[in-house]
């Protein structure tokens, strides 16, 4: 029997996630059921998508099988409170919350509900997400293909251990906010060369695109695609000889550090 879907709280990614849905058709959206504290983001979630909305943590936990923990981590604590009680052995909570442990969940959500963490990224709201899986030890196998499937279709899915979570964070969770400083700064960097900032912006971004997209496609080497790129003598060599002796590596290296470590101290 097919799994029913539920979510606490109805923000930016639990839209993302519901969109996907929607797009991979697998499921009868009135047959979502979201719970939102938040009455007109409720209404804007029904009327958009047609899902059902509900105000309290408790209906959504009675309703659904398999629900989505999609409120803030400071949130984390009043909802599980509320649900705890009613969440069974038939119950799936899937946390996609940043810094909160299988441990810390299964603490406050109690012995008996199966646990999923995962850690996602704004990109899924482009379908182009990345989605890190981490089942505790009571998710089944098909919770994990349920969890992957749903998912899947919103980006790109890996199933990694724990263990690995603060340097996902701060990888790919974080990482959206670490490329569009990037984008920003080529952007800004093209409106100091006389473009239009509209123009800078357009061609900074559709570059990161298109250069993601090859090389996802081509599976290229990256040391020998910049070298490719950087012909000896040439322009991009040029640009590279200022990357490489401003010490950027380490720069983006003391980037993600600073990320998981914050991540590491959330969690505690
Ligand atoms: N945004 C990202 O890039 C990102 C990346 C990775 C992971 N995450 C994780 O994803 C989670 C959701 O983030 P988000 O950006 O989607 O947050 P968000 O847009 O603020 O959405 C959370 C929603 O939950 C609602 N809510 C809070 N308490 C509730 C309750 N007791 N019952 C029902 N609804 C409740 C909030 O309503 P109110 O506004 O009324 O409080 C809000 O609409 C966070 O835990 C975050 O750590 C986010």
């Amino acid at each position: 029997m097919k799994k029913k879907l539920g979510f606490f709280g109805a923000g930016k990614m639990a839209e993302g996630i519901v969109q996907a849905v929607a797009a991979a058709g697998s499921y009868d959206l009135k047959e979502v059921v979201m719970a939102e504290s938040y009455q007109p983001r409720a209404k804007e979630m029904a009327k958009r998508y047609r899902v059902k909305t509900v105000s309290d943590v408790e209906q959504a936990a009675k309703e659904a099988d398999a629900i989505f923990l999609s409120v803030k981590p400071q949130d984390v604590a009043a909802v599980a409170e509320r649900v705890k009680p009613l969440l069974t052995t038939k119950k799936l909570v899937v946390s996609i919350v940043a810094g909160k442990s299988l441990a810390t969940l299964r603490k406050m959500f109690g012995a008996k509900v199966r646990l999923i963490r995962v850690m996602p990224n704004l990109a899924l709201r482009a379908k182009e997400g990345m989605c890190a899986i981490c089942p505790a030890k009571n998710a089944t196998k098909a919770d994990v293909k349920l969890v992957a499937s749903i998912l899947g279709a919103a980006g790109q899915t890996a199933v990694l251990k724990e263990k690995d979570f603060d340097a996902v964070t701060a990888l790919s969770g974080s990482g959206p906010a670490f490329f569009a400083f990037m984008e920003e700064a080529m952007a800004e960097g093209g409106v100091k060369l006389g473009l239009k900032p509209d123009v800078a912006r357009k061609l900074a971004e559709q570059t990161m695109l298109g250069t993601a997209a090859y090389l996802r496609q081509s599976g290229a080497d990256l040391g020998e695609f910049i070298a490719g790129v950087a012909t000896k003598g040439g322009t991009t060599a040029a640009g590279m000889d200022v990357m490489r002796a401003s010490g950027f590596k380490n720069i983006v290296a003391s980037t993600l550090a600073a990320a998981a470590a914050r991540s590491a101290e959330l969690g505690k």
